[in-house]
């Protein structure tokens, strides 16, 4: 997949940075990072909208210094990845890393290697939703991790002990770069599957992971629902704290139940219960 980068440089940092964060964030920007003087944004070259230029330089007004758009074809994003990523310390058990850092003496030394997808744990959506894992009881339960991404999620429950994990992404190299990980990880599985909501069937699971974004989880909140055996939960992200109100009203018209909500850097993980 090739990806869009946006790198926006301000003349001082200022609040419009946060503002131009959240309006990419609706648009579909799924990574920023965020130097002195200058944003980055990130975005799958096929949901890039070239109207976001006028956009943001209508939010900077004056503050704006330069804009500029850089493609990365895939097998530059590969390398770009390769020289970028450290290790992640998700807790004092869990380190997620790739093939090619050292060893690491945790419990649970998570290796991946994300190819051209997403998910290494850098992400604050990640790394929300990996340390939220170990504050549940996965033994003997059957998951389903919706926007596997590189399997991340999927795999931290299979060390965790879950019965069963079903890892579903809607775009392929994300379905191979998961199965390369679970390989690398010694995970035996075979549930791992090219779709999106339509494969989720009635009472299945006692776990649902979707961390995708905004607008997805509210088109198939309830298809994550009907998923849901009564008592399982469901953590959501991909979205602003500013959001949750408007996932919160859906959810619980629906009929889920609120138990947690955390948040890193502005971005947000609803914990629910059905
Ligand atoms: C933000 S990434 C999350 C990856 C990983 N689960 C993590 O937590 O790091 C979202 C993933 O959802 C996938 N995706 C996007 N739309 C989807 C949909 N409608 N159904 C299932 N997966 C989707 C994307 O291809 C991407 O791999």
């Amino acid at each position: 997949m090739n990806y869009i980068e946006l790198s926006i440089k301000l003349k001082e940092p200022t609040f419009i940075k946060d503002v131009i964060i959240f309006e990419l964030g609706e648009l579909g920007f799924d990574s920023f990072q965020e130097l002195d003087d200058e944003l980055k944004a990130f975005i799958s070259e096929q949901n890039y909208d070239p109207t976001c230029l006028a956009l943001i330089k209508t939010i900077s007004g004056n503050s704006l210094s330069d804009l500029q758009v850089i493609n990365h074809p895939s097998t530059n994003w590969n390398k770009k990845w390769e020289s970028n990523f450290k290790p992640i310390e998700v807790n004092s058990d869990c380190i997620i890393r790739s093939s090619f850092h050292k060893v690491r003496d945790v419990k649970y030394d998570v290796i991946i290697d994300p190819s051209m997808t997403f998910g290494t744990g850098h992400h604050e959506t990640t790394l929300l939703m990996s340390k939220a894992l170990f504050d549940l009881k996965l033994i003997d339960k059957d998951v389903l991790d919706m926007g596997t991404g590189t399997g991340v999620l999927a795999i931290i429950c299979h060390l965790l002990g879950a019965k069963s994990v079903d890892a579903v992404d809607i775009d392929p190299i994300a379905v191979e770069n998961t199965r390369k990980n679970l390989f690398s990880n010694t995970i035996n599985s075979n549930n791992v599957f090219l779709g999106d909501s339509s494969f989720v069937k009635s009472n299945e699971y006692d776990l649902l992971l979707a961390n995708i974004n905004k607008n997805i989880l509210l088109k198939d909140l309830s298809k994550y629902y009907k998923g849901l055996r009564k008592g399982g939960n469901l953590l959501l992200s991909g979205f602003f704290t500013l959001d949750n109100q408007e996932i919160l009203d859906l959810a619980t018209n629906i009929g889920l139940i609120f138990v947690d909500s955390k948040e890193l850097n502005k971005w947000s993980l609803l914990i629910l219960s059905k």
